[in-house]
């Protein structure tokens, strides 16, 4: 959990940046109906996560530094009968207490206290088309101040968006949120690991995704931070592969890219290993190539740098790779200039990472690319990907897609690498694999169930 004080300072600093006659408003997240009668189990809207700490619906943040009460909040009011049904709520009373925030009102109050709070400021900050319902009923409220009569009320003349500023803020973590991004990094690397000790020929992808998904559920996390991918074979060279329907193969790769939501910051890691414990000669050589690429990518990565030059870096090594494997004929510089490995490497190598997995904040300043600082977390992700009927690559690659997948704190001395914790050297991953083997061999022999090794 994020200290009261934290909360206090992040609103603050966002505060600080807003111009003068302003107020700013913040709603929650509403619950999304899945189907009849079922929701989708609820997500707080990140930005209102990161001010208020606040997991409930239906709330509202109000930041107006010249009111005399600067932070205002409206919550979902305690009801007996809503709360048998359906869970919990703060109320008023814990809400300021967990939040901090003084002035706490029931959510139904927002219709006759919103228009007084907006009233007389010239600005006004809200994420554009963020929040269509929410902004429909403000369109309201701002008509009739401006049609009062005589003129007695005045409505904004400007509208922001407030996100720009408040990403810039999201973007340095502090070394409470950098703590809270270790534990969902170890907690996605334990299901990683698990993932490793499942995996055999004649398992279905989707029970490899449920191997993860129970590990992190069991340590405490809300579930995946995005939808597990695990593809076996060809399946691995469709990038957002989640149908995860298929059996996976001996001789076969697997690609999983999951992690973990803990206390709403994500985690995000992909591993590739063979289906059945061993490299083929094939799969080591575009394997060792895209962890070369991932290793010469990272060793960029410290305060002053930038990910173009971790991308440069990468491109290098693979545009050398895809040479010396057959895949491109000619010249380095030839196909350097040409980005032509972009054919086979067909994503971005990084994002920033946090309360969203692609989490936010800018990649330029100034029209350069964003500096490196402390505090900033971000993936390092290349990958190849030969489609089984690729005939641009010679037959001994089809089939096969590899992407690693690892997430990095920016340090004063460089970075750190938050999800080391799971192999990913040829020698490694088959090491771990080969235990898992004998595991479960000695088990069978026993007649018991296997352990999962952590
Ligand atoms: N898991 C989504 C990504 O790696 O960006
Ligand atoms: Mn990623
Ligand atoms: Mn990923």
């Amino acid at each position: 959990m994020i200290d009261v004080s934290e909360l206090q300072q992040r609103r603050a600093a966002f505060m600080a940046s807003m111009v003068p006659g302003s107020i700013a408003i913040f709603p929650a997240a509403k619950e999304v109906i899945r189907s009849r009668d079922t929701h989708f189990p609820f997500r707080q809207d990140s930005d209102f996560f990161y001010l208020t700490g606040i997991n409930e619906p239906d709330g509202l943040l109000i930041l107006a530094p010249e009111l005399e009460q600067t932070e205002i909040l409206f919550v979902l009011p305690k009801d007996a009968h809503e709360e048998v049904w359906h869970g919990r709520r703060l109320g008023c009373l814990q809400a300021g207490h967990d939040s901090g925030i003084q002035v706490c009102y029931e959510n139904s109050k927002v219709a006759e206290q919103l228009p007084q709070l907006i009233d007389g400021h010239s600005d006004l900050y809200i994420a554009f088309d963020q929040f269509p319902e929410f902004e429909a009923e403000l369109q309201l409220m701002l008509r009739k101040l401006r049609a009062a009569p005589k003129r007695t009320k005045t409505a904004p003349e400007r509208l922001h968006d407030p996100r720009a500023q408040l990403h810039q803020l999201r973007l340095i973590k502090g070394p409470a949120e950098q703590q809270l991004m270790r534990q969902a990094a170890e907690i996605s690397m334990a299901g990683h690991r698990r993932a490793l000790n499942f995996v055999r020929p004649g398992v279905f992808e989707y029970q490899v995704a449920a191997e993860l998904e129970h590990e992190f559920v069991t340590r405490g996390a809300a579930g995946s931070a995005y939808a597990s991918i695990c593809g076996g074979g060809n399946n691995a060279c469709i990038l957002h592969y989640t149908a995860n329907s298929d059996v996976l193969h001996d001789g076969d790769l697997i690609l999983i890219d999951a992690g973990a939501e803990y206390q709403g910051y994500a985690g995000d890691i992909t591993r590739t290993f063979p289906v059945n414990g061993k490299f083929t000669p094939a799969q080591r050589e575009v394997y060792e190539l895209v962890l070369a690429a991932q290793l010469a990518a990272m060793a960029e990565l410290r305060p002053g740098s930038n990910i173009p030059r971790a991308q440069d870096a990468c491109i290098d090594v693979l545009t050398e790779g895809l040479i010396k494997l057959g895949i491109l004929t000619g010249e380095f510089k030839q196909h350097r200039e040409a980005l032509s490995c972009r054919q086979f490497y067909i994503h971005g190598l990084s994002h920033w990472l946090g309360l969203d997995v692609h989490d936010v904040g800018a990649y330029q300043q100034d029209g350069a690319p964003m500096p490196l600082v402390p505090g900033m977390v971000l993936t390092v992700e290349p990958g190849l990907y030969f489609a089984s009927d690729d005939e641009r690559v010679p037959p001994r690659y089809r089939g096969m897609g590899v992407r690693i997948e690892d997430d990095v704190l920016i340090t004063e001395k460089g970075h750190e690498n938050l999800t080391a914790g799971v192999p990913k050297s040829v020698e490694g991953i088959e090491a771990l694999m080969a235990q898992a083997q004998r595991t479960r061999k000695s088990a069978k022999a026993q007649n018991r169930e296997p352990q999962h090794a952590q």
